[in-house]
Parts: C-alpha cells; sequence; structure tokens
C-alpha cells in the first residue's frame, strides 16, 4: 500500500510518500480501507520529536481517519465489512498512525459515520470534535444559559467547540483573524467575536461581557494563555480550560482566581478512556445527524503532499499564519 511514513524523526521535509507493506486486522481490530484523514498539531510535534513517543519506524503519522471496514479480526465484532466508520487516537503512544491506504485499528477507536456527513467532514471533525466535546462536557461541565469564551473560532478545535457550545445552549463568544473568519464564526453560532488582529481584545471584551454577563467557560486554544485578560473575566465558579502550550509559563493572577471560586482544569484527549471517547463520538454524531455539528474542511490534498501538509499545519498552529478555516484532509 501507499502511506506517508518517517524513518526518523527531524523537520516536515522527512516524510515520505512510498510502498509499505499492507497490514493484517489483529485481535480486537477491523482493517480500514482509508478515504480522508486529518492533519493535527500534534502530529507535527510526534513527527518532529518534540512529543517523544517510542516509535516503530518506518512510522505512519496520523490521529484521524475516516474509512469503509475491510477486513475484521478476531474478537472484533462491532462493525461489519463494508461499514463506513471514523476514528482518532491513533499514531499516538507508539501506535502507526492513519496516513495510509490502509490502517489496522482497534475497534474501540472506531465509530459509524452519520449518514449526512462526508468521509472529509468526519475526519475533519474526529480529534478535534472528541476535544471539544470532552472540554466542553465532561471536563467544564458547561450548562445551558452558561457563556463560553473560546479563542480561535474557525480553528480545528475552536470551530467545533463554538458549533457544540452553541447546541447546549451557551452564548458564545470567540476571536478570529479577519472580517471573512469573522463571518464564518458567526454562521457557525457565535454571538459575539473579536477580531484578534485589529480591534482593541480589552475594550471588546468589555463591551461584549457588559451585555452577556461574565464568562463561565473560558475554553483556552492558545499556546500563550493570557490569564491577566482572563481570570478577571470569569463569573463566579466559572472554569477555564487549559489544552495547550506545553512550554508556556503565564503570569498568573492568584487572589482575582481564589475569591471566584475559580477553577483551572487541564487536558489532553488521548487521556480519556476509549468509553469517555465513545461516549463523547456518540454524542457527535448526533449533532452532526441533527446538523448542528459540521467539522470545517479547509483543504484537501492528495495523500502524497503529506509533507507539505506538515509543513502548512505547522506555519498556522506555530507560526499564527492565519492560511486555514478548519482542517487539512488528505485523501489516498
Ligand atoms: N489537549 C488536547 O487534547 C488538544 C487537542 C487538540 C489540539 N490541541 C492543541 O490546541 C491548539 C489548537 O489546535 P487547533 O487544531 O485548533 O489549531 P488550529 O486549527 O491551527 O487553530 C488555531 C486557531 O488559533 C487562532 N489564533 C491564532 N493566534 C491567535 C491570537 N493571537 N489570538 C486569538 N486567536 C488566535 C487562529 O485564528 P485565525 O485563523 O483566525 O488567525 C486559529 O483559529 C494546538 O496547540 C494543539 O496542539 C490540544
Amino acid at each position: 500500500m501507499k502511506a506517508a511514513y518517517i524513518s526518523q524523526t527531524g523537520p516536515w521535509n522527512q516524510i515520505q510518500y512510498g510502498d509499505l507493506p499492507t497490514p493484517k486486522a489483529g485481535p480486537g481490530e477491523v482493517l480500514v480501507r482509508v478515504e480522508a484523514v486529518a492533519v493535527n498539531p500534534i502530529d507535527t510535534y510526534i513527527r518532529g520529536g518534540i512529543v517523544k513517543f517510542e516509535l516503530p519506524f518506518p512510522w505512519v503519522p496520523g490521529c484521524d481517519v475516516c474509512g469503509v471496514v475491510e477486513e475484521i479480526g478476531t474478537n472484533a465484532g462491532r462493525f461489519k465489512k463494508g461499514d463506513r466508520v471514523w476514528g482518532s487516537n491513533q499514531g499516538l503512544f507508539g501506535r502507526q498512525g492513519t496516513f495510509s491506504e490502509y490502517c489496522a485499528i482497534h475497534e474501540q477507536w472506531l465509530y459509524p459515520v452519520a449518514e449526512n456527513i462526508s468521509s472529509a467532514e468526519a475526519a475533519a471533525g474526529a480529534l478535534v470534535g472528541i476535544t471539544a466535546h470532552l472540554g466542553l462536557f465532561l471536563h467544564a461541565g458547561l450548562r445551558s444559559g452558561e457563556v463560553v469564551f473560546v479563542n480561535g473560532g474557525t480553528g480545528g478545535v475552536g470551530s467545533s467547540v463554538v458549533q457544540l457550545a452553541k447546541a447546549a445552549g451557551a452564548t458564545v463568544i470567540t476571536t478570529a483573524g479577519s472580517a471573512e473568519k469573522a463571518d464564518q464564526c458567526r454562521a457557525l453560532g457565535a454571538d459575539h467575536v473579536i477580531q484578534y488582529r485589529n480591534e482593541d481584545i480589552d475594550a471588546r471584551f468589555a463591551e461584549i461581557t457588559a451585555k452577556t454577563g461574565p464568562i463561565h467557560v473560558w475554553f483556552e486554544t492558545l499556546r500563550t494563555p493570557t490569564l491577566d485578560r482572563c481570570v478577571p473575566l470569569m463569573a463566579i465558579r466559572g472554569r477555564i480550560i487549559l489544552m495547550a502550550g506545553r512550554d508556556a509559563r503565564p503570569e498568573f493572577p492568584v487572589g482575582p482566581f481564589y475569591v471566584k471560586d475559580l477553577r483551572m482544569i487541564g487536558f489532553a484527549m488521548f487521556n480519556a478512556s476509549p468509553d469517555e471517547q465513545r461516549a463523547a463520538a456518540e454524542a457527535l454524531n448526533a449533532f452532526a445527524a441533527s446538523g448542528a455539528w459540521k467539522p470545517q474542511v479547509s483543504r484537501v490534498m492528495p495523500m502524497s503532499q503529506a509533507a507539505e501538509a506538515h509543513r502548512l499545519q505547522e506555519e498556522n498552529t506555530l507560526q499564527s499564519s492565519g492560511q486555514l478555516s478548519g482542517k487539512i484532509i488528505l485523501m489516498p
């Protein structure tokens, strides 16, 4: 089969595209014929050796997948041949990833695809959708009527947070890097959008929270959180979610934090158990079927351009180049 792979960690141009043996479905696994995969920032960190796992070289990157079940391994019973499935959590903890024509995946990480969702959309929503759902509901305990803020309302995680929070009955505030992206945020359900590149962010927060009231859930997607801005804007018993910025060392206003009974919750989606991830995935499928959640596809590229896709993802996430409005999808 054709696959994108690396033989050692390093920059994006370490990724080669060529022939690797087609895997077989082992116990508990199914063999998936891949239709679409999505690129995530963590794929680039693992490929670059920044996030360290013991990798079985040649190692195929990629967490997310959508495809068709081709073969069922022993002790696997959730799916049958021909089922369309989506999933995430591959390419982590030394597992092979998804950037290949076929993947052998444990069925515990796979879910059926909602009928109205394309393969590109299903892959685009996988890791980011599960992350948004775990953050909002498992970790922050979002309730209808609360006010949610998320940075980057057209970003991978941000676009799912906006849609899911709105669908759950929250008032949603977000940011965008351009007027066009601000329109996209509103189309996704955002009630208020701050154009972070050309508006006075603090003045806009003051204006918006004068209408909405203080923020109950601050879902921080930036690698450099500004807690001096965030904490004063929070409601009593608000929850601050941190899930990015491994090297960040922000200033932290202790007094304003504890006198509001605030909570700060860090999480990485890959720590969630198979049952927790499946619960999120089933809820996401229901949101997708009702039209409340549409994963955002920004670019579709051939899988042979995986290296270029990693370069683009890094420019977007690490250098805030603003070239994407959603996910990069690769197709074999
Ligand atoms: N802990 C976990 O489980 C987990 C899971 C998924 C992702 N992550 C991490 O979360 C982060 C975001 O991931 P992603 O996939 O959503 O990335 P992404 O698709 O690259 O999105 C980044 C977003 O940040 C916005 N942005 C950039 N600079 C900004 C600024 N100064 N102010 C406000 N917004 C700004 C961008 O807005 P514009 O495009 O409008 O400029 C864009 O929407 C990454 O660091 C990733 O590693 C963690």
